[in-house]
């Protein structure tokens, strides 16, 4: 009896080949699995395809939930953007197909896994480790980095097998999107000198002339986004509405060089209005209820977060590592955040918690001031100890030219007004 091979399937060009090419090449039997992770496709549509193509079944999957409360909050909490720009939507995408992927291969008994990535890019690396991780004795097929075909011959492949190619004009650009984000590469966007042109946006728009500021209130709960405005909401509409909101005053485009993972620089441009917002707030909130050292570790280990999401190491015990700092960090991480959304800019206007360390009476410089401003003299006697101590026996940097110059080696005099 033939095998099983579970194949990724969006529906377009390459993975519509796939089908028949998996088929041909390797005498597979092929299972298409098409996943809603808020790409905005007829999913039904593309799964009757897979079936007129030549699939033995054709799965659907809706992984918008899971999607959110698996990978995306907790890069959320983490404040994952990768270089500090791009919040890894497609990043964050990949481990989720793959976990799906071994988990249909699984209950049908499959050998094999498909994916439509290029020999190219991170996504092939995310996939295949990521299926490494989580089922070693899975076979992983890449039909897009075997065959080596152009995008001419695949029409051609498509034509002799009757494979429906869209009557569309092809966009010059390739994108992929899911709830929290946009990712779009290749075409002029290739050149990193060129500004990227007004067709690359879909979800945002710069009004012009400015539309009036949009505020928004947002509630974390533990470090996730549970409502707007006041309005409880779940995790799938509330992003969806937050993209609307934010995207339609311009906010989250992102224009980003990027080091890939296989050594290459590649320009990419971003859209994610809800992502930049919500990560946004969520800062917001953390200045308020973590102390200086939670923020300050916190901060050095978003950096590696967002790495090994982006390197394809989900399925890693890193990661578990991490993850538990992470989580830990946001017990207090609940309140309200205040947005205004204008102009293709996020501010935070507004922020406040149950478990807020902030505190009135010690900030204030008005009538109330509870802190203590005799402590600050022996405070600043034993922080400054080591200096004093180590400029009275070595030169530091002020004490010769070496580093700053004599800045008041010429002081003018301003002389004294006459007495009348
Ligand atoms: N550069 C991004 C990443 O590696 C997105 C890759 C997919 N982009 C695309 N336009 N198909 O996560």
């Amino acid at each position: 009896m033939a095998e099983t091979v579970i194949l990724a399937y969006s529906g377009g060009l390459d993975t519509s080949v796939a089908i028949r090419w998996l088929q041909e090449t390797y005498g597979l039997e092929v299972i298409t699995l098409t996943i809603d992770i808020g790409n905005e496709r007829d999913i039904d549509a593309i799964a009757a395809k897979a079936l007129r193509i030549g699939a033995k079944k054709a799965l659907t999957v809706d992984a918008r939930r899971d999607f959110l409360d698996y990978f995306v909050w907790p890069a959320l909490q983490a404040n994952a953007l990768y270089e500090g720009e791009y919040p890894l939507a497609t990043a964050l995408a990949r481990p989720l197909i793959a976990k799906l992927l071994v988990d249909v291969a699984r209950q049908e008994g499959a050998t094999t896994v498909a994916h439509g990535c290029t020999g190219k890019g991170n996504d092939q690396v995310r996939f295949d480790v990521s299926i490494m991780a989580l089922a070693p004795e899975l076979k992983i097929i890449a039909p897009v980095r075997e065959w080596k075909m152009t995008r001419d011959a695949e029409i051609e492949f498509a034509a002799q097998h009757n494979i429906p190619v869209a009557a569309t004009i092809a966009s010059p650009y390739s994108t992929d999107v899911n709830l929290w984000g946009r990712s779009i590469e290749c075409g002029i966007l290739e050149d990193p000198w060129a500004a990227p042109p007004r067709d690359v946006w879909e979800w945002t728009v710069m009004p012009d002339p400015p539309l009036a500021p949009t505020e928004v209130s947002i509630t974390f709960d533990q470090g996730v986004p549970v409502a707007l405005d006041g309005e409880t909401l779940g995790p799938v509409e509330l992003v969806q509405r937050l993209n609307q909101l934010a995207g339609e005053q311009g906010v989250g485009r992102i224009d980003h060089v990027e080091n890939r993972l296989v050594g290459i620089k590649s320009r990419e441009v971003y859209e994610a209005p809800a992502g930049m917002t919500l990560i946004a707030a969520h800062r917001a909130l953390e200045s308020l209820t973590l102390s200086r050292d939670q923020v300050r570790v916190k901060e050095m280990l978003a950096g590696e977060y967002a790495r090994l999401i982006y390197n394809g190491l989900w399925y890693s015990a890193l990661h578990a590592d991490l993850m538990g700092f992470m989580r830990s960090s946001q017990r207090y991480v609940s309140g309200e955040v205040r947005v205004l959304l204008a102009q293709g800019h996020c501010t935070i206007v507004g922020r406040r918690s149950p478990h807020s360390l902030y505190q009135h009476a010690l900030a204030t410089y008005d009538r109330g001031d509870t802190f203590n401003h005799d402590a600050a003299l022996g405070f600043i006697a034993l922080w400054g100890l080591p200096v004093r101590t180590q400029a009275q026996v070595q030169l530091l940097p002020g004490h010769d030219g070496s580093v700053l110059p004599d800045l008041a080696a010429t002081p003018r005099s301003i002389a004294p007004a006459p007495v009348e």
